[in-house]
């Protein structure tokens, strides 16, 4: 399906089940779709901890229990889904290339190396860190590379490590939101992980001065958000600032410890909310961020702390432990609803690829948008490959 045909349908579908992604059940207690579609809400409260925990995970599966409640939200999985992009195979590069680079690090870069293509152009490596994925390029295309990266001590570190391997790289110390001097017309940029207003930059500067090739792997869309995106080419669908971030929340790589610590985090917050309710009523308020230390202390200190920072009346020990309690219990309702909200991450995050990407066609460009590696190396895997002409 051709990529603006695809946004125009993913967008419509978007639309059209807003009221059930849009609402964070972190501040509604039952959002409304709840009394719309009772028997969803029904089936989801009744999980078991393990189904939830699958669910919240894996979309599609989410989708499909969706979909059995809302028939028309199984259009959305087809949409959803984009081709693995061909990869070659990459030059016999030794084990020294990768010194200092961790184990997923190094497999995201190679399999990034190994599905983007270069004619020869010279490229720019946007917002590079060090610079490990330019240096592979650079002996990989045998092209110059320039790695432009706002932080001194990575470019320092980057130098070293492109002197160490031979490589035809450079780093150019620049704001890329800033940057005048690039990119240039006839460069290959590629941007492995450049977050937000970053990728969105390369994209709508590159395009304007005539960028050749395009090879962006985008992240964190959010950044640079203020309280609506501003898209780049002309959908209905509009997402604040919140949206955008539910499109990147999954992680693939929490140990067992931080995903009990997060569990905590959210079931005590839950905790504060509901003793807040009953002082000012029965609405969420949103707080500032809770003070790190503050959550490895007891309940009831946790819960003293945040009255007093505030404004709110002190509780008795044993109320503190009823409000624990009560924290926990929206925590397990928060995680069964919530299967809803994540079933559209990655619908969300498609949409945000697919406005990038018609943007480029819309601009001249031949592209290409699919996935460069598995979801289990980093699910920030789509690819966008763009060429002028
Ligand atoms: C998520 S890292 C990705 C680094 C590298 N592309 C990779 O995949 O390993 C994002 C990089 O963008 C850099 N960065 C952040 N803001 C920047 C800016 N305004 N201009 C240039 N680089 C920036 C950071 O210092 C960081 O190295």
């Amino acid at each position: 399906m051709i990529l603006a045909e695809r946004q125009r349908q993913l967008d419509a579908s978007l639309l059209a089940f807003h009221e059930l992604w849009h609402p964070q059940p972190f501040r509604e207690i039952r959002p409304h779709w709840c009394q719309q579609w009772p028997a969803l809400a029904d089936e989801l409260l009744a999980l078991s901890d393990e189904v939830v925990a699958h669910l919240n995970d894996d979309g599609a599966d989410a989708l499909a229990l969706l979909a059995r409640h809302l028939p028309e939200v199984a259009a959305i999985a087809p949409l959803s889904e984009l081709p693995a992009r061909q990869h070659v195979e990459l030059n016999e590069r030794g084990e020294r290339w990768a010194w200092e680079i961790p184990g997923r690090k190094r497999q995201q870069i190679e399999a990034f190396a190994a599905a983007a293509r270069n004619d020869g152009q010279p490229v720019i490596d946007w917002c590079g860190g060090k610079g490990h994925l330019g240096r592979l390029l650079a002996n990989e295309w045998q092209a110059p590379v320039h790695t432009l990266e706002i932080d001194p001590l990575l470019c320092s570190a980057g130098e070293f490590l492109a002197q160490r391997a031979s490589a035809q790289q450079h780093f150019v110390r620049a704001d890329a939101l800033n940057a005048a001097d690039w990119p240039n017309a006839g460069q290959h940029a590629v941007a492995l992980h450049a977050c937000g207003d970053l990728h969105r930059r390369l994209i709508t500067r590159g395009a304007a001065q005539g960028v050749t090739r395009f090879d962006v792997a985008p992240c964190c869309y959010y950044r640079g958000v203020e309280d609506f995106y501003q898209p780049l080419s002309e959908p209905r669908l509009r997402l604040t600032r919140d949206d955008t971030r539910l499109a990147v929340t999954e992680t693939v790589t929490a140990a067992p410890r931080q995903t009990r610590q997060r569990d905590q985090a959210i079931a005590w917050k839950l905790g504060f909310d509901a003793y807040r309710r009953t002082v000012t009523g029965d609405a969420y308020r949103s707080f500032k961020p809770v003070t790190e230390s503050w959550l490895r202390q007891s309940f009831a200190d946790f819960l003293g702390n945040m009255n007093q920072r505030e404004g709110l009346p002190a509780v008795g020990a044993a109320s503190a432990g009823e409000f624990e309690r009560l924290g926990w219990q929206r925590w397990r309702e928060l995680m069964c609803l919530s299967i809803v909200r994540h079933a559209f991450r990655r619908p969300l995050e498609i949409w945000l690829a697919l406005d990038l990407a018609v943007f480029l066609e819309q601009q001249g460009y031949s592209v290409d948008l699919g996935s460069f590696c598995e979801r289990r190396l980093t699910p920030r895997n789509l690819l966008i490959s763009a060429q002028l002409g």
